[in-house]
């Protein structure tokens, strides 16, 4: 404990703090200033939304793809990835790997399922 008047200039607290509070401090302000990592595969899912809506909720004439079962969604990107390109989408779902697939079907599950939009 300091016999002494408390410091009163922040520089004077510094020098006073114990090497310990000083680590938990800047430990403190690490945790504060790093951004958090987005969840698996939602990069990945972010150009999805410039057609299926923004975080994969229905939008006019586009289905939603928010919330549907993971391995349903990762089976139907796998086939449509393979598939003689019919339309646009199985032309830009060829970008992805397997891989990527799998993880685009996980986090899309984990979305909201709004109702379809009744407009289209
Ligand atoms: C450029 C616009 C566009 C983008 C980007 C796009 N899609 Fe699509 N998507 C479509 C269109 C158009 C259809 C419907 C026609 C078709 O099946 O080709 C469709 C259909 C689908 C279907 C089938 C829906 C159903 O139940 O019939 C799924 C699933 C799907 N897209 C998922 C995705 C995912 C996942 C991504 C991101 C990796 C994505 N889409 C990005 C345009 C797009």
């Amino acid at each position: 404990m300091q016999t002494s008047s408390p410091p009163s200039h922040p520089t004077t607290l510094l020098r006073a703090a114990n090497p310990r509070t000083l680590l938990a401090l800047s430990a403190a302000c690490a945790y504060h200033t790093l951004p958090a990592a987005p969840p698996p595969g939602q990069l990945l899912s972010s150009q999805c939304f410039q057609c299926h809506g923004t975080n994969g909720q229905p939008v006019s004439g586009f289905e939603g793809i928010g919330g549907e079962n993971a391995n349903e969604m990762h089976k139907e990107l796998l086939e449509m990835s393979l598939r003689k390109p019919e339309g646009i989408m199985d032309l830009q779902i060829r970008a992805y790997t397997p891989a990527q697939l799998r993880l685009i079907a996980n986090y899309l599950s984990t979305l909201p399922k709004t109702g379809e939009t009744n407009d289209d």
